[in-house]
């Protein structure tokens, strides 16, 4: 089977005005914005994704949300549909950070939801999942993880495809932001559960196609090591993604590994 391509997606969280997205957009490397052998996406706010939608035209850096609500309109003050975000040019939804299951309570069921409305609405999910650290000192963690995957991807019918576009993405909440990174032989073996979890839903197939990202605190300095794991597809960075010469340089720590 070919190697999976490697994904570096940029989680911007609540940073970047439009004119600060525009300013990362010029200062991307000619070479970044062509790079086809490492699959590029940037999840940026709302509000950015316009001006975005026309300064990526022409590269290969696609375009992602990092939250969206299932419903297709109505009465939901606040919130931002699927139908809207493909219409600015999204192709991924960030569906469950856990900032968003910790500070706004999404559980696995909403989760869910929106992974279903991002599908049928033809955008990929980057579905998030992870643990805290008391979880993880209290052992059975694990056992967490994998019904966070499960459930965030219950009814869907695994098909070639949808193997392709949907991504996982493990972030343990005590590596994120903090500079603590999961040591790369741990993610690996997470993500490997996690794909043993894949085949037993899926079939082995289906398991070996999907990409599973690591993501709390990926660095240039880190990604190298990351990426040549066996089970590591990819990463989904914050704070090393605000900079384009820092998301450039993720980009290169990938591309050896890219098809
Ligand atoms: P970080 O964030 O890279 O700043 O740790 C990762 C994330 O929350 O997606």
């Amino acid at each position: 089977m070919a190697r999976r391509k490697p994904v570096i997606a940029g989680n911007w969280k609540m940073n970047k005005t439009q004119r600060d997205a525009a300013d990362f957009v010029a200062a991307l490397p000619d070479h970044t914005r062509r790079e086809d052998s490492v699959e590029m996406i940037l999840c940026a706010p709302f509000t950015a994704l316009s001006t975005l939608q026309t300064l990526l035209k022409d590269t290969q850096v696609q375009l992602g949300a990092q939250n969206m609500y299932h419903e297709p309109s109505g009465a939901y003050t606040g919130e931002i549909s699927a139908d809207m975000l493909r219409a600015v040019g999204c192709q991924y939804v960030v569906l469950g950070h856990s900032e968003r299951r910790e500070i706004f309570q999404e559980n696995d069921v909403l989760v869910n939801l929106k992974l279903k409305a991002t599908l049928s609405n033809g955008m990929n999910p980057i579905l998030c999942i992870g643990e805290s650290l008391q979880e993880r000192e209290a052992g059975q963690f694990e056992e967490k993880l994998l019904n966070q995957v499960e459930l965030g991807l219950a009814g869907i019918n695994m098909s070639p495809s949808l193997a392709e576009r949907i991504l996982i993405a493990y972030e343990p909440i005590w590596a994120i932001g903090t500079g603590k990174t999961c040591d790369e032989s741990e993610a690996n073996r997470i993500l490997g559960l996690l794909r043993h979890k894949l085949t037993q839903l899926y079939g082995v197939d289906r398991a070996q196609q999907m990409r599973l990202l690591y993501g709390g605190s990926v660095k240039p300095s880190t990604i190298e090591s990351q990426i040549q794991q066996s089970d590591i597809d990819g990463a989904l960075v914050g704070g090393a993604s605000l900079e384009a010469e820092s998301f450039a340089a993720l980009v290169s720590g990938c591309k050896a590994f890219g098809n």
